[in-house]
């Protein structure tokens, strides 16, 4: 992997509850900035002022309509990318982004039955050809992934949901990385911390090594 010239890298992390999507992220961008790449670590719902403000609607309000729900994810969403992720891509700036468009896939799809007509529309509106370069989707058992959750407190809508729920998440999040094994790769989140950071290094080096 050489630094960047020219546009950035859109790196997404994937996963269920307590998978280690904020652990990698830090330790992904640490080990980056140590060969010299610029890099901007953001997280999905918020990581932009409207974005931040949906977050907290999203995640300590509702029932919604599903598609009313999608809507709002795509929203935050939308100003997500169009102030904070494109901004630095176009500036070379590599990105590494807690979730993004497949969680609305997983959980709004998989989780709660929106319907994938609604989820390619709206994916078609708020992204318009955007898409990431490379996906980690960490995979964990949800039973495992729940209990590490919960152990950390206080619990969000989402978390909140029972096992089917996690397992319809998982098994939609499985789906999207076979059916785009070039854009995803899956880490077993079971594994050490170490061990997690060495497969999506590994992942990083074989697929964006030429910028
Ligand atoms: P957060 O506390 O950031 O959880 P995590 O550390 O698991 O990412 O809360 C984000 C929650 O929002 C998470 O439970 C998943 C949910 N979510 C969706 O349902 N749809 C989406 O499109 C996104 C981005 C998140």
């Amino acid at each position: 992997m050489t630094a960047t010239d020219g546009r950035g890298r859109f790196i997404t992390l994937e996963g269920g509850e307590g998978a280690g999507k904020t652990t990698l992220s830090r330790s992904l961008a640490a080990w980056l900035a140590q060969q010299g790449v610029p890099v901007l670590r953001t997280r999905e719902p918020g990581g932009a002022p409207g974005a931040e403000a949906i977050r907290s609607v999203l995640l300590e309000q509702g029932p919604w309509d599903p598609i009313a729900e999608a809507m709002l994810h795509f929203a935050a969403r939308r100003e997500h990318l169009v102030r904070t992720i494109t901004p630095a891509l176009e500036a070379g700036i590599w990105v590494v982004c807690d979730r993004f468009a497949d969680s609305t896939w997983a959980y709004q799809g998989g989780g709660q039955g929106l319907p994938r007509d609604a989820w390619d529309r709206l994916a078609g509106l708020a992204l318009d050809g955007v898409a990431p370069d490379l996906t980690l989707v960490l995979d964990l058992p949800p039973d495992r992934g729940m209990e590490r959750a919960l152990g950390r407190g206080d619990a969000n809508r989402y978390e909140r949901q029972g096992s089917d729920f996690h397992t319809r998440v998982r098994d939609a999040f499985l789906a999207i990385a076979a059916a785009e094994p070039g854009r995803c790769a899956v880490l077993d989140a079971a594994a050490a911390p170490g061990a997690v950071l060495d497969a999506a290094r590994r992942a990083v080096s074989d697929r964006l090594s030429a910028p």
